[in-house]
């Protein structure tokens, strides 16, 4: 199956990396530089026509700005037919949108992606249109899954995905710093503390995810009881740090809610 590209940026690149054969792939990138770099990088087909990749591909990502998919839809549109997948990884342009833009004989499938698809670890959502067939959705899945993990769920939820895993790798990146800071702070070097901070935090999502072990049953497990970690936890446990999560999140969500 031909795998096409609509813009060729970060994201897609993140994607196009965890395809097996990169001579499936055809992108399209206005960018020239950026085209010659990834052409360089992954020996892809890489046009500066919209068009070609419309031709070409059975399965094509959507992957350009928000403000750019009006004119990429006007240009493509005559050329998208009943037999075309569009994987949309725009954040708030609904299936609706894509619709109005795309036409009504084309197949979409909306996905949140997350940048940590960039290190084979992305999280993303998938919410498949009406009439997408079953093989087109498992398509999706297995070159998603090959950079990360993946849900399928419903397209009301898209607001939630969004504010958690869309825009939670700045969230994590926030509380890397801020342990990386209070380490700095008790004396230990800039760069000493962000490993520390780093390799804890990626370790400690690892071993939860490989164990499957209970959120409460694990933080009860370090806090022995007059430990060190207990004498840190009454400080973070204090009501309004969940509480400052929760805002986050609901403001993220209002916001992506918003921009739909
Ligand atoms: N970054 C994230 O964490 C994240 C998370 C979830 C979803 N997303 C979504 O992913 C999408 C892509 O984001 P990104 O960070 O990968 O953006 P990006 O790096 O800016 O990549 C988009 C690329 O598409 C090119 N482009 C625009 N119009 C084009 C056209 N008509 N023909 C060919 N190429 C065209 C752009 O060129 P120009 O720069 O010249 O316009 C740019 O090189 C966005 O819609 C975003 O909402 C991003």
């Amino acid at each position: 199956m031909k795998i096409g590209f609509f813009g060729a940026g970060k994201m897609a690149e993140g994607i196009l990396s965890a395809i097996p054969n990169k001579r499936d792939v055809v992108m399209a990138e206005k960018v020239s530089a950026r085209a010659k770099e990834l052409k360089a990088r992954y020996g892809v087909r890489v046009t500066d026509d919209l068009k070609v990749v419309a031709k070409a591909a059975e399965l094509i990502f959507l992957a350009v700005r928000p403000q750019d998919v009006d004119a990429v839809a006007a240009e493509v549109k005559p050329l998208v037919g009943a037999k075309t997948t569009i994987v949309s990884i725009v954040a708030g342009k609904t299936l609706k949108k894509l619709r109005a833009a795309f036409g009504t004989k084309v197949r979409l499938v909306r996905v949140m992606p997350n940048l940590a698809l960039r290190a084979k670890a992305g999280m993303c959502a998938i919410c498949p249109g009406p009439k997408v067939p079953q093989a087109a959705v498992k398509a999706v899945e297995a070159i998603l899954g090959g950079a990360g993990a993946t849900v399928v769920l419903k397209e009301k939820d898209f607001d939630a995905v969004t504010a958690l895993s869309g825009s939670g790798p700045a969230y994590f990146a926030y509380m890397e710093e801020a342990m990386a800071e209070g380490g700095v702070k008790l004396g230990l070097k800039p760069a000493v503390a962000r490993l520390l901070a780093e390799q804890t935090m990626y370790g400690t999502a690892k071993f939860l995810r490989e164990s499957g072990m209970d959120l409460g049953a694990f933080i009860a497990g370090v806090c022995t009881k007059g430990g060190t970690t207990a004498a840190g936890m009454v400080k973070l446990a204090a009501p309004s740090f969940k509480k400052t999560v929760a805002a986050t999140l609901a403001a993220a969500a209002r916001r992506s809610a918003e921009l739909a």
